[in-house]
């Protein structure tokens, strides 16, 4: 393990910005960790834990250590007749990972196809798409204390997880290094198709015999036709949450804008689509500079170049304040800002 200082965090971050890290590590083992929980670089600084920097925006330079988490390894560690126990280590790269199981035909993962990032993140914000969230296969996870080097297991309730939300975003924010994490998928998939595009998609695709492979293919197909690639322009998914909004709220607003994109939620409140009303702001392709709002996906901003995190920050506040004096409606960051 090595520390390297000053180093340009823009290979590390998708929405390409520049900005600098005062020391910069990379760690392969929890013997590493170990190590590096020692040093004066990890003890006098405050530290950043990386994993493909898909969902950070950099508004300035770090001044702290970097720590990149690159442990590998996926190990079935049990199995029954239904279903097995796959444990991912934190630095596999997600959409890898999601392909392993599905070249085994192990079922759960496959809607979550093509999210950037790796697994070690992937309960930061339980990761969802296309009616599916980590949630639904996660077993558990394994985690060191970022100070005093304590290795814990967290359950499933322990996480706490909500809609793009857990436990690390909020009381234990900085305090773990997740290593690996462990999910329970089924040997005999059950399909979940219900969202709409999907369907569409598989329709397109022709399929005769449903299964996990082709449900993947559609989720990739589906993603590559709106979402921008971060290796040909810089951004890092959804900057915002969908908002979720109480019956009422959701009644006068349809009353207001008969179109109006909502779902039902399970409290009987609503969740609206971000993206609707971004775009009903006439803001879908809004350029200041190199900051975008994407032409094909009004809930993702791009980086058209040499755009700074502070420029894409100030166009999400933009964002923020037009859609708040249009529909009353309070959006919230989903990115993490650093
Ligand atoms: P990073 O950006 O490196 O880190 C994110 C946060 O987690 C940071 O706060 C970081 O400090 C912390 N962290 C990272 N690794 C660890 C670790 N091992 N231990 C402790 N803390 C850690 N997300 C979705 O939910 N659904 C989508 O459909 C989706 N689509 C996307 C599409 C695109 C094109 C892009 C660019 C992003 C998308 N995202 C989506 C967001 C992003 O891919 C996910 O949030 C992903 O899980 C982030 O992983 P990462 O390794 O890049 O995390
Ligand atoms: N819409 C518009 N204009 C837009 C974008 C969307 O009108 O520019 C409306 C459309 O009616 C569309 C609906 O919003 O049918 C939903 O759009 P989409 O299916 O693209 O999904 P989303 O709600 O915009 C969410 C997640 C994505 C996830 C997709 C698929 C959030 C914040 N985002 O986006 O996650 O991939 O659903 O499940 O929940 C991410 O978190 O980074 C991310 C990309």
């Amino acid at each position: 393990m090595t520390i390297t200082s000053d180093i340009s965090l823009k290979p590390y971050n998708t929405f390409g910005i520049e900005a600098s890290a005062k020391y910069f590590t990379s760690v392969q083992s929890i013997n590493n960790i170990q190590e590096l929980l020692q040093t004066n670089e990890y003890k006098n600084n405050a530290r950043l834990i990386l994993g493909g920097g898909s969902n950070l925006l950099l508004t300035k330079n770090v001044n702290a250590i970097v720590v990149k988490n690159d442990l590998k390894g996926i190990e079935i560690i049990n199995e029954t007749e239904e279903c097995v126990f796959v444990k991912c280590a934190a630095g596999e790269v997600w959409h890898e990972f999601v392909r392993w199981c599905i070249d085994k035909n192990y079922g759960g993962l496959e809607n979550l196809s093509l999210i950037p990032g790796c697994t070690g993140a992937s309960p930061m914000q339980n990761i969802g798409a296309y009616g599916v969230e980590i949630k639904d296969t996660f077993y558990e996870l394994e985690a060191i204390h970022t100070i005093t080097g304590e290795q814990k297991t967290f359950s499933k309730s322990e996480c706490e997880f909500g809609y793009r939300e857990s436990v690390f975003k909020h009381q234990l924010k900085n305090q773990f290094i997740i290593t690996s994490v462990t999910f329970q998928l089924s040997k005999k998939p059950i399909f979940h198709i219900e969202y709409g595009a999907i369907k569409q998609e598989l329709d397109v695709m022709n399929i005769s015999e449903l299964n996990i492979k082709a449900i993947s293919q559609a989720v990739i197909n589906i993603r590559s036709s709106k979402l921008p690639n971060p290796k040909e322009i810089g951004n890092a998914g959804s900057f915002f949450k969908n908002p979720e909004v109480t019956a009422n709220t959701f009644q006068k607003l349809k009353e207001k804008f008969p179109n109006l994109v909502a779902y039902p939620l399970d409290n009987s409140g609503y969740k609206l689509a971000a993206g609707w009303l971004i775009e009903q702001c006439g803001l879908k392709g809004f350029r200041k500079g190199d900051a975008g709002v994407h032409k094909l996906q009004a809930l993702v901003l791009v980086n058209y170049g040499n755009a700074t995190g502070n420029e894409i920050y100030d166009l999400s506040t933009h964002v923020l304040q037009t859609v708040k004096d249009k529909f009353g409606v309070n959006l919230e960051r989903e990115v993490n800002i650093i």
